[in-house]
């Protein structure tokens, strides 16, 4: 059994975010995405092969990134570059040669899932002996993903994006395929955005009567694809982490609820409710912080007010009032002092980017 894991796609939805890093490399709970999805696979599975397919633009980066990091121990990693974005379908085609003859894991590189859905799924797949097993989700609004229709337990049809779903059982990105996929994806035409869809792909041997299986994730799953989303998941994932203080606190200073906080933090006359991770080398002064706040290493914030936020690595923050905010890499925001009484605000900026008031 092998993996692969479509780590391409533009971003748009996430710009400015994603001008400079693909967004399967965007921290939730200070973690790339696609980290946590390795962790997945590495926890929940005996898979061993990972091909990753990347874009031509920041393949490089993703690349490096995997290599260096402790996952590089665990898996053997091959990378292969798609170089016009023609499909998922497309992207899985053009992995066959390192499948070969052999079932494998599809995982889109910008979905969550919790715990021990995989492992469950999984385990369906060998029991059932399927073509294919999708993981599905419930959903409230199925229309911007694919969906499964299904009648007595039985998937009977596979549609990209309907207008009028008739189920709200999204497809979440996640798919375990035998290898006779490569014949279906060889046997389906591009869809009205010119791609090839990995939902026409699993509908073909449904029409062609042959055994599609599937399992419903039961605990939560997000596809990290919006800003909205990306916070969301941020939320849910902090709940998730231990509680551990690595930096002394000063007694000027009060937390309550989950606090992860590494090595040599500061933090002076602040009030910090959890949950919320601080990363290493990071100084919090006249703040208060949370809930559901993550905030990365070397950061500086300073008499301002932060909930449901995503704050990355070397950002500077002067009297600011943030909200359901995502601020990248290297930020400066200086505001005037009295902007802290102020209304909350959003904020999506990306990396080096000077925010100040006169
Ligand atoms: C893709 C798939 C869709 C699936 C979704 C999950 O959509 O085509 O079937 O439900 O991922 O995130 P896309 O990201 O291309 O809009």
């Amino acid at each position: 059994m092998k993996a692969v894991i479509l780590s391409g796609g533009s971003g748009v939805r996430l710009a400015p975010l994603t001008n400079t890093i693909t967004k399967q490399l965007l921290p939730i709970a200070n973690t790339p995405t696609l980290f946590h999805i390795l962790e997945l696979i590495k926890e929940e599975t005996d898979i061993k092969s990972v091909c990753v397919v990347v874009s031509e633009d920041y393949g490089h980066q993703v690349k490096d990134e995997l290599l260096s990091s402790k996952y590089n121990k665990h898996f053997d990693f091959d990378f292969v570059f798609q170089d016009k974005p023609l499909g998922l379908a497309h992207a899985v085609q053009i992995t066959n040669m390192h499948i070969g003859d052999e079932p494998f894991l599809m995982f889109l590189g910008d979905i969550l899932i919790a715990k021990e859905e995989l492992k469950k799924a999984y385990e369906k797949f060998k029991k059932d002996n399927s073509e294919t097993l999708v993981l599905l989700k419930e959903i409230d609004d199925p229309r911007p993903y694919g969906i499964a229709e299904v009648d007595n337990g039985k998937v009977t049809k596979m549609v990209e994006k309907p207008q009028n779903p008739k189920s709200n059982l999204c497809l979440s990105g996640i798919y375990f395929f035998k290898p006779s996929v490569f014949y279906a994806i060889a046997n389906i035409k591009p869809s009205y955005r010119g791609e090839l869809e990995i939902t026409d792909a699993v509908d073909y041997p449904i029409q062609n009567n042959k055994k599609v299986s599937y399992y419903v994730i039961e605990n939560w799953w997000f596809d990290i694809g919006t800003p909205e989303n990306m916070i969301k998941a941020n939320e849910v994932m902090l709940a998730d982490l231990p509680n551990k203080i690595s930096s002394t606190i000063s007694s000027t200073s009060k937390i309550s609820g989950k606090a992860f906080i590494e090595e040599n933090v500061s933090i002076e006359d602040s009030e910090i409710t959890g949950p919320v991770i601080i990363a290493k080398n990071t100084k919090i002064k006249n703040c208060k912080l949370g809930p559901s706040v993550s905030i990365g290493s070397n950061v500086t914030l300073e008499n301002s007010k932060i909930d449901s936020s995503i704050i990355r690595e070397g950002v500077k923050i002067k009297h600011a009032v943030l909200s359901n905010s995502i601020i990248g890499k290297n930020v400066e925001f200086a505001f005037n002092p009295e902007s802290v009484n102020g209304i909350k605000t959003m904020y999506i900026v990306g990396d080096n980017t000077k925010c100040m008031s006169l």
